[in-house]
């Protein structure tokens, strides 16, 4: 039985996705771009976090006024390419904790290798953020979902700027209670594991690197 996906249409996120993909966008506005994807992935993700009525003045009156009740956060970046998303993300909670995970996907096999995993210590009390801008074979993001609930998290959405079906196949044939959010879903993987008609290697458009 599939997992729960939600595509984020909204326009301003397909404008941006599109520019995203553009060949000519350069890494500066590349990281831009996927910075404020990941805000607006975020808004969306974070749509069922719970408020509670705090008491405070406005230069007005006094009143009860919605705040974000304190359930704690974790951003968990998928290294390298989730490095911006969570950096973005602190900008809207900037108390949550931040955990990494290096995994790399071996050319010749697509499977995932992991070289590095730090993650808060308390992150079975927290609601966990997994950040990999490409949801692609899904062989990274189920090896992170599976170190994270090894690591005793108990609430995983998994935020991804571009996916195919493949990747969410294969994230909700492992864990079918990872809700994943995603701007699109791409046609297919091509041969050597790229989406189409995708955005290219993202690490290597952040940073420059090709
Ligand atoms: N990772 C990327 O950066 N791009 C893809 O198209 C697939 C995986």
């Amino acid at each position: 039985m599939p997992g729960p996906v939600t595509v984020v249409g909204h326009p301003l996120v397909q404008h941006k996705l599109s520019l995203l993909r553009d060949v000519s966008t350069g890494p500066k506005e590349f990281r831009e771009l996927a910075s404020e994807l990941t805000l607006l992935l975020a808004y969306e993700a974070m749509r069922d976090l719970e408020t509670q009525p705090v008491r405070l003045k406005t230069p007005i009156v006094e009143g009860d006024f919605p705040m974000l009740e304190g359930k704690k956060l974790a951003v968990i970046a998928i290294l390298r390419a989730g490095l911006v998303m969570s950096d973005s993300i602190l900008r809207l909670v900037p108390a949550a904790k931040v955990g990494h995970i290096g995994l790399y996907r071996d050319p010749a096999t697509l499977q995932p290798v992991a070289y590095y995993s730090k993650v808060p210590q308390d992150i079975s009390e927290r609601r966990v953020f997994l950040l990999d801008p490409m949801l692609a074979t899904g062989g990274s993001a189920v090896a992170a979902i599976d170190t994270l609930k090894e690591a005793g998290a108990r609430s995983i959405k998994l935020l991804s700027i571009l996916s195919v079906p493949e990747g969410i196949e294969k994230v909700h044939a492992a864990h079918p209670d990872t809700e994943i959010v995603t701007a699109a879903i791409d046609e297919r993987l091509n041969d050597h594991g790229y989406i189409v008609p995708g955005l290219g290697d993202a690490g290597d458009r952040l940073y420059g690197t090709k």
